[in-house]
């Protein structure tokens, strides 16, 4: 049988260790997909630069319609990210009849309804393990793995930056700003790393994640995203000593009311496996109503694991290539006139429980006032500890557990407790989840 031509669009870290992987591993790979595999074109904007992979034998181009109207083609690997231009690069693909397979969250985050139909409407495949957690197939273990269950929650680490930057900030006590330049010289941020630190990719990849899991359209406006860039060494401290880990948790979890989409820092008992996941590694917990939950584990940027992902989908492809379109595994894992109408719920309709850390005057009542308001709000407290003063400071620092409760009940008494007298500064509030 003719080989299988495929055109990458982006020979950076990922396209580059797409091209290594292709080539170190073709023969073990066409064993695997039943036909040879070849790169014979790639795009890049600056093609005088150094690459991390062998680009001999591959017409190089500046421009991807090159590759994307070339009719030799078969697959075309969008390795480029963004969600701009690369869209309209994506829909041409597959008018012009070509599968794609792409790293890129954005893109499918926010754009992923249209191109699944116009590829269903072409009878091409656009695949995307690459988009969530590098090189762990969590999009095939949810997608076929759990297909019998019904997906009651997820949570995971699914930004590898962010967690790098947490785990070495706890470690070596380095500094932010110097950790975020490791991770980009790396290649494991996004071209923009506020995506990374304000949860906003992480985000994109628990709208994927939610989607496959509980079968509802891609809504990425949905999502509530908070960053780590208010996480304090005293609070990674006082969560220590209370036997909790901070991490940047993605969670998507269908309650009766709805579904909550949320990325936030979060306190996670220490014991629990996903708060031992350092570095760029992520980890993927899922709970599915008949086999309970199960944990994927991997790492989640960098060349050759992402490229492990995309090479995947690009076996799967080929296998798929002459197979009937409409039996194929649905992109978003359930048919799609399957798709399910359930409401997102808002941030103040989150239940959960938190860790609360607020200074005040080192004098009597104090505490019971702030005791009294939380009671006022139904908020039970599950542990309480009163600090020595930090430094110079006379106020003391108060940290508090509560119990699950309301957001919107936990707002109002932050607003109330903010405003005593006798409080100084802003509360910081961290969610906890227990994960059982
Ligand atoms: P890079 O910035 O390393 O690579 C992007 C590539 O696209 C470069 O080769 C660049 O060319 C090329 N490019 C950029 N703009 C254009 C353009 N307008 N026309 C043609 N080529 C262009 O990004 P990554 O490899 O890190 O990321 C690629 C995708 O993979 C993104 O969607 C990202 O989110 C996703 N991803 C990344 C992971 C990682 O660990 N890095 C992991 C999982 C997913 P040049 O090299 O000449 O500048
Ligand atoms: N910037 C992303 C991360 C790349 O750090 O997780 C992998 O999606």
């Amino acid at each position: 049988m003719k080989p299988v031509k495929v055109g990458v669009l982006g020979l950076g870290t990922v396209g580059g260790g797409t091209v290594n992987v292709l080539k170190r591993n073709a023969a073990e790979i066409a064993r695997r997909a039943g036909r040879e595999i070849v790169v014979t074109r790639a795009s890049a904007k600056d093609l005088s630069k150094e690459r991390i992979c062998d680009t001999q034998g591959i017409i190089l181009s500046t421009d991807p319609m090159d590759i994307i109207n070339d009719p030799e083609i078969d697959i075309v690997l969008e390795l480029i990210g963004g969600a701009g231009l690369v869209k309209e690069m994506v829909l041409k693909a597959i008018e012009n009849g070509k599968y794609v397979v792409t790293a890129n969250k954005s893109l499918i985050a926010l754009h992923g309804n249209e191109i699944f139909a116009k590829a269903s409407e072409k009878g091409v495949i656009v695949a995307f393990e690459a988009a969530v957690a590098g090189g762990i197939p969590i999009i095939k273990a949810i997608r076929e793995g759990l297909s019998g269950n019904q997906i009651e929650w997820l949570a995971g680490i699914i930004n590898g930056t962010g967690n790098f930057i947490l785990t070495e900030m706890r470690d070596k006590g380095r500094d932010f700003d110097d950790v975020l330049a490791e991770a980009q010289a790396l290649g494991y941020a996004e071209a923009d790393p506020t995506f990374d630190v304000e949860g906003i990719d992480a985000g994109h990849k628990l709208t994927i994640l939610a989607s496959i899991a509980f079968g509802i359209p891609l809504q990425f406006d949905q999502v509530y995203t908070e960053g780590i860039t208010q996480i304090t060494r005293l609070d990674v401290e006082y969560a220590e000593q209370l036997g909790y880990r901070i991490k940047h948790l993605g969670i998507a979890r269908k309650t009766s009311e709805g579904i909550e989409l949320r990325v936030h820092p979060t306190l996670i008992p220490e014991r629990r496996l996903i708060a031992n996941v350092n570095g760029v590694m992520n980890a993927v917990l899922v709970k599915g109503d008949a086999v309970g939950a199960t944990l994927y584990y991997g790492a989640g940027a960098g060349a050759e694991p992402t490229a492990s992902a995309v090479v995947a989908d690009v076996i799967d492809v080929v296998r798929a290539l002459t197979s009937d379109p409409e039996n194929r595994v649905p992109h978003l894992a359930f048919q799609a006139d399957s798709l399910a109408d359930i409401p997102i719920l808002s941030s103040e309709r989150f239940k959960t429980s938190y860790y609360l850390r607020l200074n005040a005057e080192d004098k009597p009542g104090v505490l019971a006032d702030v005791t009294r308001i939380l009671a006022d709000h139904h908020i039970s407290i599950e542990a309480i500890i009163q600090k020595e003063p930090v430094g110079d400071e006379t106020a003391i620092p108060i940290i508090l557990l509560t119990q699950i409760t309301l957001e919107k009940e936990m707002n109002a008494a932050i607003a109330k407790i903010e405003a005593l007298q006798t409080v100084t500064g802003k509360v910081n509030r961290i969610r906890l989840e227990t994960l059982k």
